[in-house]
């Protein structure tokens, strides 16, 4: 055998050996393939399927909600069937590697364009974030995670609704464990319906390029 083609063969052998045999192996973008269906190609979301965006969000916040999704904290409700099958997909992952793996790729992805489907008064919008949610989200709803935010610009608003919808009704952020969703839970009794609007409006022309 030619020298460079048994180099080669050694290589193969040499990847072959290295391939995933346990998911915390794989790498972040490995992974994320099982995640593509509902999440998309760049992780830009789904709103037919109910899935945010998930590019470019902090990934301490990404491996938190992960985490909670495999524990039950967050879409353990049984009434909560929108999160059901998200359990079961975040229960694949299977160790704090493999989390800690697929959250860092999809933090490192460039946030994705969004198409707004609500409609409110974004000015009115405007004065209600700066006095209720721009505290802990940023004045440009770009999160912090010093205060353990995710960004809210540049997600789906449909998706933002219901969460907010979703901590005003105790499916989220109820778990006694959960500290920073129930920072949020509280939060989400400051804005009735039609001001949540206003103010997704408001957060929608932030995420305008
Ligand atoms: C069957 C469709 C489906 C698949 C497959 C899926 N997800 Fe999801 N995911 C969802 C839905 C729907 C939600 C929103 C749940 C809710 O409303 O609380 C979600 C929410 C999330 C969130 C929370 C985002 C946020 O802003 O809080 C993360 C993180 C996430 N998914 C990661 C993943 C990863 C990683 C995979 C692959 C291992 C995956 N998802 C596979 C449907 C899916
Ligand atoms: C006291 C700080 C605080 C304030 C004020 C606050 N939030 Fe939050 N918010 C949080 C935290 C912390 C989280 C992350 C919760 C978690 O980890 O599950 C969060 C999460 C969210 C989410 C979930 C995003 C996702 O990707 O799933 C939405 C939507 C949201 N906030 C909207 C709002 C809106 C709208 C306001 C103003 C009416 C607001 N928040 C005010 C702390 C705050």
């Amino acid at each position: 055998m030619p020298h460079s083609s048994l180099l080669l063969s050694l290589l193969l052998i040499g990847f072959n050996g290295a391939a995933p045999a346990r998911a915390s192996d794989a790498s972040g973008s490995t992974l994320y393939n099982a995640c593509i269906g509902c999440h998309g190609t760049q992780a830009e979301g789904n709103p037919s399927l109910q899935a945010p965006a998930l590019a470019g969000l902090n990934a301490g916040y990404l491996s938190r909600q992960l985490e909670h999704f495999k524990a039950g904290r967050r879409g353990g409700d049984p009434t909560d069937n929108i999160a059901a099958p998200m359990r079961a997909m975040a229960a694949s992952l299977v160790d704090e590697q493999a989390v800690q793996a697929v959250s860092t790729y999809l933090a490192s992805l460039p946030l994705p364009a969004i198409t707004p489907s609500l409609s409110g008064n974004a000015a009115q919008g405007s004065r209600l974030y700066q006095a209720k949610c721009g505290a802990c989200h940023g004045g440009k709803g770009e999160g912090n995670p010093a205060m353990n935010t995710p960004r809210l610009r540049q997600q789906h608003d449909s998706y933002l609704q219901r969460q907010v919808v979703h901590f005003r009704q105790g499916l989220r952020g109820s778990d006694p464990t959960d500290r920073y969703g129930k920072q949020m839970k509280m939060m989400a009794a400051s804005v009735n319906d039609a001001e949540l609007l206003d103010v997704l409006a408001y957060v929608s022309s932030l995420s305008q390029p």
